[in-house]
């Protein structure tokens, strides 16, 4: 790609970037704008964080940088590191902006705590992650704009590869997040991995034990968050790393047979199901749902000489699972995780359903314990069809549209979704004298299960009136007032 000289000054031509290039000047420093924020110009998307890198001390630069801004600019140093950061508002504008030190550096093994030292902006570029990651604009006023591409990075980003600057063994080894970061920026920008860095990932992939849960799962939820988020997992499991940090997910992979009959290869189907869900939806937390729908199938797994292979209660085994993932992985144990342990644990029943005669009492309950989440879990069950049987695949999706046409009648007649039961336990005790028992919950659950069979209206005379006769019929009586 040649460099396009009218882009990046149209980009560069910011109060902030004069400024920065004006401070460097009158303290006689080399000084570049470097990293994804450059990347970012030439692939035309938005980004934020700007990173400096500076001959000399970063410090030094984000003070003078942050003397200059006054009142509008927010100063933190971390001296450990040699690094500075400027927070930065005007009107509505909101940046954030990173100082370094050019630096040389090398890692020890067992951490990814860097020696460091002094360096070029060469040395500085070297360990960098990825050569489209290492491409350096100049902001000094006699080099403005001059671009700075030792190691061809224009042309990977014209031609979407992803390769490391040096060695790819030495630079995975000195950062083994950058296999994960390898894969979803292949994934995110729709890139290929060249060859060479990706047989390196596959010989280095044992080293992502050191790197934290946090920094794996912020990759995985940028590849959750891509357009065809199935090829970072495609490409996680041919590195190997698959197994390494999401086992259960690897567990999926494989086609047993017995009998000469198999199962489809779970593994594929659900990456299948996931991007189904991502035409349909950017709900991040409903893409889990879907990545995690069969993840109970492995410890279902059963043949029956007459049914062939089953995977009984899977759904609900899988619902049990997630907690343990969620945990391990450092995902959020909150509402969230509540919201996709609901989702993997229904979605068998819209299919069921659409399989069978669709009757109001089925959709009625289907309504009451999907509550508000109806609408993703019908998107779920819809993304989860993707037989090659064109036939079989339509006679689904037009159950689907008749459960969705029931959804709506029922839904309007009587609102279900966030349905309160019109008699509360009180009521109960109140009229038969009872203290908190089993009998209150017992006449309860017959009540809410009259009104989604469809036998009483969800209204207080009638379910009253019912109430009455299931109480009779277990010999209470009500008390005199
Ligand atoms: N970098 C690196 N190795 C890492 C992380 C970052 O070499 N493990 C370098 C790359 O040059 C990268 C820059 O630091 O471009 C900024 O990193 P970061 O902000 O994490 O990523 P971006 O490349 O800006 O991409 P994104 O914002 O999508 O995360």
């Amino acid at each position: 790609m040649q460099a396009d000289n009218q882009l990046i000054l149209d980009h560069l031509d910011q109060p902030i970037f004069r400024l920065i290039g004006e401070v460097a000047d009158a303290m006689n420093r080399p000084c570049f704008v470097i990293g994804g924020y450059v990347r970012d110009i030439f692939l035309h998307r938005p980004s934020k964080d700007i990173d400096i890198v500076t001959l000399g001390s970063g410090i030094e630069l984000a003070e003078a940088l942050a003397a200059r801004l006054g009142k509008r600019a927010h100063l933190s140093t971390f001296r450990n590191f040699g690094t500075a950061q400027v927070k930065y508002n005007r009107r509505d504008e909101h940046l954030e902006i990173e100082f370094v030190g050019a630096r040389k550096e090398s890692y020890s093994h067992d951490s990814r705590k860097p020696v460091v030292e002094d360096g070029t902006l060469q040395d500085d570029q070297n360990r960098r992650d990825f050569t489209i990651n290492a491409l350096a604009l100049c902001l000094n006023h006699d080099r403005w704009g001059e671009l700075v591409d030792p190691f061809g990075g224009m042309a990977d980003l014209e031609r979407g590869i992803i390769r490391t600057p040096l060695d790819p063994d030495v630079t995975f080894s000195d950062d083994p997040l950058r296999m994960m970061r390898a894969i979803r920026f292949a994934t995110q920008l729709n890139f290929q991995i060249e060859p060479e860095t990706f047989a390196a990932i596959e010989r280095n992939c044992s080293r992502i034990e050191i790197i934290s849960k946090e920094r794996i799962i912020d990759e995985l939820g940028k590849i959750m968050r891509s357009d065809i988020p199935s090829k970072g997992f495609i490409l996680l499991d041919e590195c190997k790393l698959l197994p390494l940090i999401f086992p259960e997910l690897s567990a999926l992979k494989g086609v047993e047979t017995v009998e000469g009959r198999g199962h489809k290869d779970n593994f594929y189907h659900t990456l299948a199901v996931l991007d189904n869900v991502a035409l349909r939806s950017q709900n991040e937390w409903l893409r889990w749902a879907a990545l995690l729908h069969d993840i109970g199938k492995p410890r279902t797994k059963r043949y029956d000489a007459r049914l062939g292979w089953t995977f009984h209660n899977h759904n609900y085994v899988g619902e049990k699972m997630i907690p343990g993932i969620f945990r391990r992985m450092k995902l959020p144990l909150n509402d969230k995780m509540k919201y996709v342990q609901k989702l993997v644990g229904l979605h068998m029943r819209p299919i069921v359903l659409a399989e069978e005669v669709v009757t109001d009492s089925a959709v009625r309950r289907l309504l009451f314990d999907a509550g508000d989440d109806i609408d993703d879990l019908m998107i779920l069950c819809e993304s989860d069809i993707t037989s090659k049987n064109r036939e079989k695949v339509k006679r689904f999706l037009d159950n689907f549209e008749l459960v969705r046409t029931k959804l709506r009648e029922i839904e309007e007649k009587d609102s279900i979704r966030n349905m309160k039961l019109p008699i509360r336990g009180e009521e109960i005790m109140e009229t038969f004298g009872l203290p908190p028992s089993r009998p209150v919950g017992e006449i309860l659950s017959a009540i809410k299960e009259a009104i989604l069979d469809g036998k009483i209206p969800n209204e207080h005379e009638p379910a009253r009136q019912f109430m009455l006769e299931t109480a009779a019929a277990m010999g209470l009586q009500p008390v005199a007032k």
